[in-house]
Protein backbone atom coordinates (compact mmCIF):
# COMPACT_ATOMS: atom_id res chain seq x y z
CA UNK A 1 0.00 0.00 0.00
CA UNK A 2 1.36 3.40 -0.93
CA UNK A 3 0.32 6.86 1.28
CA UNK A 4 2.45 8.95 -0.67
CA UNK A 5 0.13 11.81 -2.92
CA UNK A 6 2.31 10.91 -6.31
CA UNK A 7 1.44 7.16 -5.92
CA UNK A 8 1.18 6.27 -9.77
CA UNK A 9 -0.57 3.36 -11.56
CA UNK A 10 1.43 1.64 -14.26
CA UNK A 11 0.42 1.46 -17.59
CA UNK A 12 -0.47 -2.25 -17.57
CA UNK A 13 -2.10 -1.77 -14.55
CA UNK A 14 -4.80 1.14 -15.55
CA UNK A 15 -5.65 -1.13 -18.94
CA UNK A 16 -5.82 -4.26 -16.71
CA UNK A 17 -7.88 -2.35 -14.11
CA UNK A 18 -10.38 -1.09 -17.60
CA UNK A 19 -10.95 -4.61 -19.10
CA UNK A 20 -11.90 -5.90 -15.67
CA UNK A 21 -14.16 -2.83 -14.44
CA UNK A 22 -16.08 -3.28 -17.93
CA UNK A 23 -16.29 -6.88 -16.74
CA UNK A 24 -17.45 -8.40 -19.80
CA UNK A 25 -17.14 -5.50 -22.68
CA UNK A 26 -20.46 -6.78 -24.29
CA UNK A 27 -22.15 -7.38 -21.79
CA UNK A 28 -21.76 -4.81 -19.26
CA UNK A 29 -19.20 -1.90 -20.83
CA UNK A 30 -19.75 0.63 -23.53
CA UNK A 31 -20.11 -0.05 -27.03
CA UNK A 32 -17.37 -0.27 -29.50
CA UNK A 33 -19.00 1.42 -32.69
CA UNK A 34 -16.61 4.55 -33.38
CA UNK A 35 -14.35 4.85 -36.46
CA UNK A 36 -11.95 6.83 -37.20
CA UNK A 37 -14.72 9.53 -39.73
CA UNK A 38 -16.98 9.26 -36.16
CA UNK A 39 -13.75 10.25 -34.65
CA UNK A 40 -12.93 13.47 -36.19
CA UNK A 41 -16.61 14.07 -36.68
CA UNK A 42 -16.87 14.36 -32.63
CA UNK A 43 -13.74 16.16 -32.55
CA UNK A 44 -15.09 18.76 -35.08
CA UNK A 45 -18.77 18.67 -33.32
CA UNK A 46 -16.94 19.67 -29.82
CA UNK A 47 -14.61 22.08 -31.86
CA UNK A 48 -16.73 24.50 -34.02
CA UNK A 49 -19.69 26.45 -31.57
CA UNK A 50 -19.39 29.14 -29.52
CA UNK A 51 -15.48 30.10 -29.70
CA UNK A 52 -16.51 31.19 -32.85
CA UNK A 53 -19.89 32.10 -33.29
CA UNK A 54 -19.81 34.44 -30.09
CA UNK A 55 -16.44 35.06 -28.60
CA UNK A 56 -14.54 35.72 -32.07
CA UNK A 57 -16.59 39.30 -31.78
CA UNK A 58 -15.15 40.79 -28.98
CA UNK A 59 -11.61 38.69 -29.74
CA UNK A 60 -11.37 40.98 -32.95
CA UNK A 61 -12.54 43.74 -31.41
CA UNK A 62 -9.37 43.71 -29.37
CA UNK A 63 -6.62 42.04 -31.70
CA UNK A 64 -8.18 43.37 -34.86
CA UNK A 65 -7.35 41.61 -37.89
CA UNK A 66 -3.97 40.28 -35.87
CA UNK A 67 -6.00 37.87 -34.21
CA UNK A 68 -5.10 35.65 -37.24
CA UNK A 69 -1.56 35.49 -35.56
CA UNK A 70 -3.19 34.12 -32.34
CA UNK A 71 -5.58 31.77 -34.02
CA UNK A 72 -2.44 30.25 -35.31
CA UNK A 73 -0.53 30.16 -32.39
CA UNK A 74 -3.60 28.93 -30.38
CA UNK A 75 -3.50 26.39 -33.47
CA UNK A 76 0.23 25.52 -33.37
CA UNK A 77 -0.34 24.92 -29.58
CA UNK A 78 -3.26 22.54 -29.86
CA UNK A 79 -1.13 20.17 -32.81
CA UNK A 80 1.67 19.98 -30.64
CA UNK A 81 -0.85 19.19 -27.32
CA UNK A 82 -2.79 17.02 -29.55
CA UNK A 83 0.46 14.76 -30.63
CA UNK A 84 1.09 14.43 -26.58
CA UNK A 85 -2.52 13.48 -26.10
CA UNK A 86 -1.83 10.88 -28.98
CA UNK A 87 0.77 9.51 -27.82
CA UNK A 88 -0.87 8.57 -24.40
CA UNK A 89 -3.74 7.36 -26.30
CA UNK A 90 -1.95 4.90 -28.00
CA UNK A 91 -0.65 3.86 -24.43
CA UNK A 92 -3.94 4.00 -22.52
CA UNK A 93 -6.39 3.64 -24.84
CA UNK A 94 -9.38 3.45 -21.62
CA UNK A 95 -11.58 6.28 -21.02
CA UNK A 96 -10.83 9.44 -19.10
CA UNK A 97 -8.15 11.07 -20.99
CA UNK A 98 -5.74 13.51 -19.47
CA UNK A 99 -6.66 12.11 -16.30
CA UNK A 100 -5.71 9.19 -17.04
CA UNK A 101 -2.63 9.46 -18.59
CA UNK A 102 -1.48 12.13 -15.82
CA UNK A 103 -2.28 9.04 -13.03
CA UNK A 104 0.64 6.66 -14.86
CA UNK A 105 2.97 9.38 -15.39
CA UNK A 106 2.92 12.49 -12.51
CA UNK A 107 1.17 10.28 -9.93
CA UNK A 108 -2.16 10.49 -7.96
CA UNK A 109 -2.60 14.35 -6.60
CA UNK A 110 -1.67 15.64 -10.17
CA UNK A 111 -4.18 12.98 -11.65
CA UNK A 112 -6.81 14.75 -9.47
CA UNK A 113 -5.80 18.00 -10.19
CA UNK A 114 -6.32 17.29 -14.03
CA UNK A 115 -9.63 15.75 -13.32
CA UNK A 116 -10.11 18.87 -11.61
CA UNK A 117 -9.31 20.85 -14.57
CA UNK A 118 -11.49 18.68 -16.81
CA UNK A 119 -14.14 19.51 -14.74
CA UNK A 120 -13.70 23.34 -15.38
CA UNK A 121 -13.42 22.28 -19.41
CA UNK A 122 -16.30 19.63 -20.29
CA UNK A 123 -18.93 21.17 -17.84
CA UNK A 124 -18.36 24.49 -17.04
CA UNK A 125 -17.17 25.21 -20.74
CA UNK A 126 -20.87 23.71 -21.36
CA UNK A 127 -22.21 26.41 -19.44
CA UNK A 128 -20.56 29.23 -21.73
CA UNK A 129 -21.28 27.17 -24.55
CA UNK A 130 -25.60 27.20 -23.22
CA UNK A 131 -25.25 30.50 -22.48
CA UNK A 132 -24.18 31.37 -26.73
CA UNK A 133 -26.70 28.51 -27.77
CA UNK A 134 -29.52 30.30 -25.98
CA UNK A 135 -28.37 34.13 -26.87
CA UNK A 136 -28.51 32.97 -30.70
CA UNK A 137 -32.02 31.34 -30.25
CA UNK A 138 -33.63 34.20 -28.90
CA UNK A 139 -32.26 36.72 -31.36
CA UNK A 140 -33.94 33.67 -33.88
CA UNK A 141 -36.74 33.40 -32.50
CA UNK A 142 -37.49 37.60 -32.57
CA UNK A 143 -36.56 37.59 -36.43
CA UNK A 144 -39.84 35.05 -36.54
CA UNK A 145 -41.39 37.78 -34.14
CA UNK A 146 -41.36 34.89 -30.87
CA UNK A 147 -40.78 37.00 -28.30
CA UNK A 148 -39.32 35.68 -24.59
CA UNK A 149 -39.61 37.90 -22.27
CA UNK A 150 -35.43 39.32 -21.76
CA UNK A 151 -36.01 38.25 -17.56
CA UNK A 152 -35.78 34.63 -19.06
CA UNK A 153 -33.68 34.98 -21.87
CA UNK A 154 -30.23 36.60 -19.28
CA UNK A 155 -28.47 34.97 -16.47
CA UNK A 156 -29.08 36.46 -12.71
CA UNK A 157 -25.21 37.32 -12.39
CA UNK A 158 -24.90 39.64 -15.23
CA UNK A 159 -28.27 41.38 -14.87
CA UNK A 160 -27.29 41.93 -11.50
CA UNK A 161 -24.34 44.07 -12.72
CA UNK A 162 -26.30 46.43 -14.42
CA UNK A 163 -23.26 46.97 -16.55
CA UNK A 164 -25.55 48.38 -19.67
CA UNK A 165 -28.98 50.18 -19.74
CA UNK A 166 -30.18 47.24 -21.10
CA UNK A 167 -29.11 44.77 -18.37
CA UNK A 168 -30.16 47.56 -15.86
CA UNK A 169 -33.71 47.64 -17.44
CA UNK A 170 -34.30 43.70 -17.17
CA UNK A 171 -33.02 43.87 -13.79
CA UNK A 172 -35.91 46.49 -12.90
CA UNK A 173 -38.50 45.10 -14.89
CA UNK A 174 -38.06 41.17 -13.59
CA UNK A 175 -40.82 40.09 -11.31
CA UNK A 176 -40.31 39.14 -7.88
CA UNK A 177 -40.93 36.28 -6.10
CA UNK A 178 -40.55 36.17 -2.14
CA UNK A 179 -38.33 39.36 -2.72
CA UNK A 180 -36.17 37.73 -5.17
CA UNK A 181 -36.33 38.15 -8.96
CA UNK A 182 -37.01 35.83 -11.25
CA UNK A 183 -34.13 36.39 -13.82
CA UNK A 184 -32.78 33.45 -15.29
CA UNK A 185 -31.64 32.02 -18.78
CA UNK A 186 -34.62 29.53 -19.47
CA UNK A 187 -33.21 28.54 -22.97
CA UNK A 188 -29.92 27.46 -21.85
CA UNK A 189 -31.34 25.45 -19.30
CA UNK A 190 -33.97 23.43 -21.48
CA UNK A 191 -30.77 22.36 -24.07
CA UNK A 192 -29.10 21.48 -21.12
CA UNK A 193 -31.73 19.08 -20.14
CA UNK A 194 -32.36 17.58 -23.90
CA UNK A 195 -28.34 17.47 -24.25
CA UNK A 196 -28.66 15.34 -20.81
CA UNK A 197 -31.36 13.32 -21.78
CA UNK A 198 -29.57 12.69 -25.54
CA UNK A 199 -26.29 11.84 -23.98
CA UNK A 200 -28.19 9.23 -21.24
CA UNK A 201 -29.86 7.65 -23.73
CA UNK A 202 -26.75 6.23 -25.71
CA UNK A 203 -23.96 6.74 -27.70
CA UNK A 204 -25.25 5.60 -30.76
CA UNK A 205 -28.07 8.19 -30.96
CA UNK A 206 -25.61 10.52 -30.19
CA UNK A 207 -23.16 9.90 -32.64
CA UNK A 208 -25.82 9.93 -35.59
CA UNK A 209 -27.47 12.85 -34.32
CA UNK A 210 -23.85 14.62 -33.81
CA UNK A 211 -22.71 13.55 -37.27
CA UNK A 212 -25.66 15.03 -39.27
CA UNK A 213 -25.19 18.82 -36.97
CA UNK A 214 -20.85 18.54 -38.05
CA UNK A 215 -21.94 18.27 -41.86
CA UNK A 216 -24.62 21.19 -41.33
CA UNK A 217 -22.23 23.32 -39.52
CA UNK A 218 -19.57 22.95 -41.98
CA UNK A 219 -21.35 23.51 -44.87
CA UNK A 220 -23.05 27.10 -43.83
CA UNK A 221 -19.57 27.72 -42.84
CA UNK A 222 -17.62 27.08 -46.18
CA UNK A 223 -20.90 29.42 -47.36
CA UNK A 224 -20.06 32.27 -45.42
CA UNK A 225 -16.08 32.16 -46.72
CA UNK A 226 -17.08 31.98 -50.00
CA UNK A 227 -20.15 34.54 -49.37
CA UNK A 228 -18.29 37.18 -47.55
CA UNK A 229 -14.90 36.43 -49.21
CA UNK A 230 -16.17 37.43 -52.56
CA UNK A 231 -17.77 40.03 -51.37
CA UNK A 232 -14.49 41.59 -49.62
CA UNK A 233 -12.92 40.65 -53.21
CA UNK A 234 -15.40 42.46 -55.64
CA UNK A 235 -16.07 45.55 -53.14
CA UNK A 236 -12.19 46.20 -52.60
CA UNK A 237 -12.67 45.97 -49.12
CA UNK A 238 -9.28 44.36 -48.22
CA UNK A 239 -7.68 47.99 -46.69
CA UNK A 240 -9.92 46.37 -43.69
CA UNK A 241 -6.74 44.33 -43.02
CA UNK A 242 -4.99 47.09 -42.57
CA UNK A 243 -6.75 50.21 -40.33
CA UNK A 244 -4.71 52.69 -38.76
CA UNK A 245 -3.42 52.06 -35.22
CA UNK A 246 -3.75 55.28 -32.54
CA UNK A 247 -1.17 57.15 -34.23
CA UNK A 248 -2.44 56.84 -37.27
CA UNK A 249 -0.20 54.16 -38.96
CA UNK A 250 -2.19 51.40 -40.87
CA UNK A 251 -1.36 47.77 -39.49
CA UNK A 252 -2.06 44.80 -38.83
CA UNK A 253 -1.83 45.15 -35.50
CA UNK A 254 -3.74 48.23 -34.61
CA UNK A 255 -3.70 47.68 -30.85
CA UNK A 256 -0.84 46.28 -30.54
CA UNK A 257 0.09 42.34 -29.90
CA UNK A 258 -1.20 43.48 -26.44
CA UNK A 259 -4.30 43.69 -27.73
CA UNK A 260 -4.29 40.76 -29.47
CA UNK A 261 -3.11 38.75 -26.39
CA UNK A 262 -6.42 40.26 -24.72
CA UNK A 263 -8.16 37.84 -26.59
CA UNK A 264 -6.88 34.73 -25.53
CA UNK A 265 -9.41 33.55 -23.51
CA UNK A 266 -11.64 33.86 -26.44
CA UNK A 267 -9.61 32.30 -29.09
CA UNK A 268 -8.21 29.16 -26.83
CA UNK A 269 -12.12 28.23 -26.48
CA UNK A 270 -12.59 27.95 -30.16
CA UNK A 271 -9.93 25.35 -29.80
CA UNK A 272 -10.89 23.14 -26.89
CA UNK A 273 -12.91 19.94 -27.55
CA UNK A 274 -10.13 17.69 -29.61
CA UNK A 275 -9.17 16.30 -26.72
CA UNK A 276 -12.60 15.28 -26.18
CA UNK A 277 -11.97 12.54 -28.79
CA UNK A 278 -9.37 10.86 -25.84
CA UNK A 279 -12.42 10.46 -24.30
CA UNK A 280 -14.47 8.01 -26.05
CA UNK A 281 -11.38 5.43 -25.93
CA UNK A 282 -13.66 2.41 -24.84
CA UNK A 283 -16.50 3.34 -27.17
CA UNK A 284 -13.96 3.49 -30.67
CA UNK A 285 -13.51 0.32 -32.33
CA UNK A 286 -9.25 0.70 -32.73
CA UNK A 287 -8.67 3.67 -30.64
CA UNK A 288 -4.36 3.21 -30.69
CA UNK A 289 -5.00 3.71 -34.11
CA UNK A 290 -7.99 5.53 -34.33
CA UNK A 291 -7.75 8.27 -31.64
CA UNK A 292 -4.64 10.29 -32.51
CA UNK A 293 -6.15 10.30 -36.39
CA UNK A 294 -9.57 11.80 -35.35
CA UNK A 295 -7.94 14.31 -32.72
CA UNK A 296 -5.35 15.25 -35.36
CA UNK A 297 -7.73 15.51 -38.37
CA UNK A 298 -10.42 17.39 -36.61
CA UNK A 299 -7.56 20.07 -35.28
CA UNK A 300 -5.88 20.79 -38.82
CA UNK A 301 -9.80 21.04 -40.42
CA UNK A 302 -10.86 23.40 -37.84
CA UNK A 303 -7.27 25.79 -37.55
CA UNK A 304 -7.90 26.06 -41.10
CA UNK A 305 -11.42 26.85 -40.47
CA UNK A 306 -10.73 29.49 -38.21
CA UNK A 307 -7.98 31.16 -39.78
CA UNK A 308 -10.00 31.80 -43.35
CA UNK A 309 -13.15 32.85 -41.10
CA UNK A 310 -11.03 35.28 -38.88
CA UNK A 311 -9.42 37.08 -42.33
CA UNK A 312 -12.77 37.21 -43.77
CA UNK A 313 -14.75 38.77 -40.78
CA UNK A 314 -11.70 41.19 -40.30
CA UNK A 315 -11.71 41.85 -44.34
CA UNK A 316 -16.26 41.98 -44.36
CA UNK A 317 -16.44 44.52 -41.68
CA UNK A 318 -13.34 47.23 -39.90
CA UNK A 319 -12.55 45.31 -36.55
CA UNK A 320 -13.94 48.49 -34.48
CA UNK A 321 -16.86 48.01 -34.97
CA UNK A 322 -16.77 44.52 -33.46
CA UNK A 323 -17.24 45.86 -30.05
CA UNK A 324 -19.89 44.36 -27.74
CA UNK A 325 -20.52 41.88 -30.98
CA UNK A 326 -21.59 38.23 -29.47
CA UNK A 327 -23.29 37.22 -33.00
CA UNK A 328 -20.33 38.46 -35.22
CA UNK A 329 -21.14 35.53 -37.96
CA UNK A 330 -24.25 37.08 -38.66
CA UNK A 331 -23.06 41.01 -37.89
CA UNK A 332 -21.46 40.81 -41.01
CA UNK A 333 -24.04 40.65 -43.10
CA UNK A 334 -26.65 42.84 -41.20
CA UNK A 335 -27.77 45.80 -43.35
CA UNK A 336 -24.58 48.35 -42.63
CA UNK A 337 -22.20 45.89 -43.03
CA UNK A 338 -22.70 43.66 -46.28
CA UNK A 339 -26.14 43.16 -46.00
CA UNK A 340 -27.58 39.84 -47.36
CA UNK A 341 -30.77 39.09 -45.16
CA UNK A 342 -31.14 35.78 -45.63
CA UNK A 343 -26.97 34.95 -44.55
CA UNK A 344 -28.15 36.82 -41.05
CA UNK A 345 -31.10 34.18 -40.47
CA UNK A 346 -28.68 30.89 -42.11
CA UNK A 347 -26.10 31.76 -39.76
CA UNK A 348 -28.17 31.85 -36.67
CA UNK A 349 -29.77 28.58 -37.36
CA UNK A 350 -26.37 27.29 -38.03
CA UNK A 351 -24.82 28.89 -34.63
CA UNK A 352 -27.86 27.24 -33.04
CA UNK A 353 -26.98 23.54 -34.85
CA UNK A 354 -23.11 24.32 -33.98
CA UNK A 355 -23.41 24.70 -30.39
CA UNK A 356 -25.44 21.94 -30.04
CA UNK A 357 -23.07 19.78 -31.17
CA UNK A 358 -20.60 21.34 -28.83
CA UNK A 359 -22.60 21.33 -25.96
CA UNK A 360 -23.32 17.06 -26.81
CA UNK A 361 -19.65 16.16 -27.05
CA UNK A 362 -18.83 18.15 -24.23
CA UNK A 363 -21.64 16.83 -21.94
CA UNK A 364 -20.66 12.97 -22.60
CA UNK A 365 -17.19 14.00 -22.22
CA UNK A 366 -17.55 14.91 -18.88
CA UNK A 367 -19.21 11.70 -17.16
CA UNK A 368 -16.90 9.60 -18.68
CA UNK A 369 -14.01 11.47 -16.96
CA UNK A 370 -16.01 11.09 -13.60
CA UNK A 371 -16.25 7.63 -14.27
CA UNK A 372 -12.72 6.78 -14.70
CA UNK A 373 -12.31 8.80 -11.30
CA UNK A 374 -15.00 6.32 -9.63
CA UNK A 375 -12.81 3.30 -10.78
CA UNK A 376 -9.89 4.78 -8.99
CA UNK A 377 -11.58 5.37 -6.02
CA UNK A 378 -11.40 9.12 -6.14
CA UNK A 379 -14.93 9.52 -6.50
CA UNK A 380 -17.99 8.16 -5.13
CA UNK A 381 -18.47 4.61 -6.46
CA UNK A 382 -22.02 5.82 -8.10
CA UNK A 383 -19.95 7.73 -10.70
CA UNK A 384 -18.86 4.30 -11.92
CA UNK A 385 -22.02 2.62 -12.87
CA UNK A 386 -23.19 1.95 -16.37
CA UNK A 387 -26.78 1.64 -17.02
CA UNK A 388 -27.60 -1.67 -18.11
CA UNK A 389 -29.80 -1.33 -21.19
CA UNK A 390 -28.49 1.93 -22.37
CA UNK A 391 -24.62 1.43 -21.79
CA UNK A 392 -23.88 5.00 -20.82
CA UNK A 393 -22.44 6.34 -17.40
CA UNK A 394 -26.17 7.19 -16.80
CA UNK A 395 -25.91 8.70 -13.15
CA UNK A 396 -22.23 10.47 -13.57
CA UNK A 397 -24.70 12.02 -17.01
CA UNK A 398 -27.24 13.08 -14.36
CA UNK A 399 -25.16 15.06 -12.03
CA UNK A 400 -23.35 16.75 -14.98
CA UNK A 401 -26.48 17.82 -16.35
CA UNK A 402 -27.24 19.50 -12.65
CA UNK A 403 -24.14 20.75 -12.19
CA UNK A 404 -24.13 22.77 -15.72
CA UNK A 405 -28.13 23.71 -14.89
CA UNK A 406 -26.92 24.94 -11.31
CA UNK A 407 -23.75 26.94 -12.83
CA UNK A 408 -26.27 28.28 -15.58
CA UNK A 409 -28.86 29.81 -12.68
CA UNK A 410 -25.61 30.89 -11.09
CA UNK A 411 -22.64 32.19 -13.39
CA UNK A 412 -22.59 34.58 -16.27
CA UNK A 413 -20.69 33.85 -19.83
CA UNK A 414 -17.63 36.49 -19.13
CA UNK A 415 -16.55 34.50 -16.03
CA UNK A 416 -17.11 31.22 -17.47
CA UNK A 417 -15.41 32.05 -20.54
CA UNK A 418 -12.42 32.84 -19.13
CA UNK A 419 -12.31 30.17 -16.29
CA UNK A 420 -12.86 27.41 -19.05
CA UNK A 421 -10.12 28.44 -21.24
CA UNK A 422 -7.32 28.77 -18.01
CA UNK A 423 -7.73 25.80 -16.46
CA UNK A 424 -7.79 23.68 -20.33
CA UNK A 425 -4.67 25.60 -20.98
CA UNK A 426 -3.21 24.43 -17.11
CA UNK A 427 -4.27 20.36 -18.16
CA UNK A 428 -2.81 20.49 -21.50
CA UNK A 429 0.69 22.16 -19.94
CA UNK A 430 0.51 18.99 -17.49
CA UNK A 431 -0.61 16.63 -20.57
CA UNK A 432 2.77 18.22 -22.21
CA UNK A 433 5.05 17.89 -19.43
CA UNK A 434 3.35 14.43 -18.71
CA UNK A 435 4.96 13.18 -21.73
CA UNK A 436 8.39 13.65 -20.90
CA UNK A 437 7.83 11.99 -18.04
CA UNK A 438 7.23 8.61 -20.11
CA UNK A 439 9.58 6.14 -21.15
CA UNK A 440 10.35 6.57 -25.26
CA UNK A 441 8.15 3.54 -26.25
CA UNK A 442 8.40 0.29 -28.91
CA UNK A 443 7.67 1.31 -32.66
CA UNK A 444 4.36 -0.50 -33.00
CA UNK A 445 3.17 -0.85 -36.50
CA UNK A 446 -1.06 0.53 -36.95
CA UNK A 447 -0.36 2.43 -33.82
CA UNK A 448 0.43 6.16 -33.56
CA UNK A 449 3.84 6.58 -32.98
CA UNK A 450 5.21 9.97 -31.70
CA UNK A 451 8.23 11.19 -33.46
CA UNK A 452 11.13 11.56 -31.67
CA UNK A 453 13.55 14.81 -32.09
CA UNK A 454 15.98 14.96 -29.70
CA UNK A 455 15.80 18.79 -28.39
CA UNK A 456 18.98 19.15 -26.54
CA UNK A 457 20.31 21.70 -28.97
CA UNK A 458 17.38 22.78 -30.93
CA UNK A 459 15.01 24.12 -27.79
CA UNK A 460 17.52 25.78 -26.44
CA UNK A 461 18.27 27.54 -29.53
CA UNK A 462 15.07 28.35 -30.11
CA UNK A 463 14.39 29.56 -26.85
CA UNK A 464 17.31 31.94 -27.31
CA UNK A 465 15.33 33.12 -30.57
CA UNK A 466 12.41 33.63 -29.44
CA UNK A 467 13.74 35.55 -26.28
CA UNK A 468 15.99 38.08 -28.46
CA UNK A 469 12.96 38.81 -30.91
CA UNK A 470 10.82 39.22 -28.03
CA UNK A 471 13.60 41.88 -26.41
CA UNK A 472 14.00 43.69 -29.82
CA UNK A 473 10.27 43.82 -30.93
CA UNK A 474 9.21 45.12 -27.93
CA UNK A 475 7.55 43.42 -25.11
CA UNK A 476 4.14 42.21 -26.19
CA UNK A 477 2.00 42.44 -23.35
CA UNK A 478 3.42 46.85 -23.76
CA UNK A 479 0.58 48.50 -22.37
CA UNK A 480 0.39 46.44 -18.81
CA UNK A 481 1.37 48.23 -15.53
CA UNK A 482 4.26 47.44 -14.38
CA UNK A 483 6.02 43.85 -14.79
CA UNK A 484 3.95 41.10 -15.95
CA UNK A 485 4.63 38.30 -13.63
CA UNK A 486 3.29 35.75 -15.44
CA UNK A 487 5.31 37.08 -18.79
CA UNK A 488 8.85 37.25 -16.75
CA UNK A 489 7.48 33.61 -15.07
CA UNK A 490 7.06 31.76 -18.64
CA UNK A 491 10.56 33.10 -19.64
CA UNK A 492 12.51 31.65 -16.51
CA UNK A 493 10.06 28.40 -16.92
CA UNK A 494 11.66 28.13 -20.53
CA UNK A 495 15.21 28.86 -19.74
CA UNK A 496 14.65 25.73 -17.22
CA UNK A 497 13.35 23.76 -19.45
CA UNK A 498 16.14 24.47 -21.80
CA UNK A 499 18.92 23.57 -19.19
CA UNK A 500 16.86 20.09 -18.84
CA UNK A 501 16.46 19.17 -22.55
CA UNK A 502 20.09 20.09 -23.17
CA UNK A 503 21.21 17.60 -19.81
CA UNK A 504 18.50 15.25 -20.32
CA UNK A 505 18.13 14.89 -24.29
CA UNK A 506 13.92 15.59 -24.05
CA UNK A 507 11.74 15.37 -26.96
CA UNK A 508 11.23 18.42 -28.75
CA UNK A 509 7.50 18.32 -29.22
CA UNK A 510 6.28 17.68 -25.86
CA UNK A 511 8.60 21.00 -25.33
CA UNK A 512 6.93 22.67 -27.95
CA UNK A 513 3.60 22.12 -26.73
CA UNK A 514 4.52 22.70 -23.23
CA UNK A 515 5.90 26.15 -23.93
CA UNK A 516 3.38 27.40 -26.41
CA UNK A 517 0.67 26.25 -23.81
CA UNK A 518 2.64 28.26 -20.86
CA UNK A 519 2.78 30.96 -23.54
CA UNK A 520 -0.87 31.43 -24.02
CA UNK A 521 -1.19 31.21 -20.16
CA UNK A 522 0.40 34.96 -19.55
CA UNK A 523 -2.42 36.36 -21.42
CA UNK A 524 -4.83 35.22 -19.07
CA UNK A 525 -6.29 38.42 -16.39
CA UNK A 526 -4.78 38.21 -13.34
CA UNK A 527 -8.46 38.18 -12.04
CA UNK A 528 -9.25 34.88 -13.93
CA UNK A 529 -6.02 33.36 -11.74
CA UNK A 530 -8.03 34.21 -8.39
CA UNK A 531 -10.76 32.45 -9.12
CA UNK A 532 -8.11 29.29 -10.80
CA UNK A 533 -6.33 29.13 -7.19
CA UNK A 534 -9.67 29.57 -5.42
CA UNK A 535 -11.20 26.34 -7.37
CA UNK A 536 -8.01 24.32 -7.22
CA UNK A 537 -8.30 24.55 -2.86
CA UNK A 538 -11.50 23.52 -2.82
CA UNK A 539 -10.01 20.49 -5.27
CA UNK A 540 -7.92 19.68 -3.06
CA UNK A 541 -9.74 20.12 0.28
CA UNK A 542 -12.33 17.53 -1.65
CA UNK A 543 -9.14 14.96 -2.66
CA UNK A 544 -7.42 14.87 0.90
CA UNK A 545 -10.72 14.59 2.65
CA UNK A 546 -12.42 12.06 0.38
CA UNK A 547 -10.05 10.73 -2.21
CA UNK A 548 -6.63 10.08 -0.56
CA UNK A 549 -8.42 7.55 1.83
CA UNK A 550 -10.45 5.91 -0.82
CA UNK A 551 -8.10 5.53 -3.78
CA UNK A 552 -7.73 2.32 -4.81
CA UNK A 553 -4.10 3.01 -4.50
CA UNK A 554 -4.44 3.03 -0.79
CA UNK A 555 -5.57 -0.15 -0.90
CA UNK A 556 -3.73 -1.91 -3.23
CA UNK A 557 0.04 -1.02 -4.76
CA UNK A 558 0.83 1.44 -6.57
CA UNK A 559 4.04 2.10 -7.83
N1 LIG B 1 -14.54 24.96 -28.94
C1 LIG B 1 -15.85 24.88 -28.44
C2 LIG B 1 -16.65 26.07 -28.80
O1 LIG B 1 -16.13 26.95 -29.42
C3 LIG B 1 -15.85 24.68 -26.96
O2 LIG B 1 -17.82 26.13 -28.49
Amino acid sequence: MSTSLFRRKTIDSILKEAQQSAGDAHAHGLKRVLSVRDLTFFGIAAIIGAGSFSALGPAIFNGGPGVVVLFILCGIACAFTALCYSDFASRIPVAGSAYTYAYASFGEIVAWIIGWALLMEYAIGNVYVAFSWSDYLTSLLSKLNVHIPSHLTCSYSEASGGRTPELLQIWNDAPTLFGLRIILDMPALVINILITWLVYIGIRESRNFSNVMVMLKLSIIVLVLLIAGGLIYRLGLSDNWTPPNAQGVKTFFPNQFSGVMKAVSGVFFAYIGFDAVSILAEESKNPQRDLPRGMILSLIICTVVYILLALVLTGAVPYAKFENVNDPLAFIFEPQNLNIGWMQFLVAICAVIAMTSVMLVMQMGQPRIWMSMGRDGLMPPIFKKIHPRYKTPHISTIITGLFVGTLILLTNSQFVLDFTSTGTLFAFVLVCGGVLFLPRKEKVPGQFNMPYINARYIFPSLIVVAFAAFMLLGNPMEGQDGLHIPTLLFWLICAGLAVLAFIKNLSLIPLLGLSTCLYLLTGIRASNWKWFFIWFGIGLVIYLSYGYRKSRLARTDGE
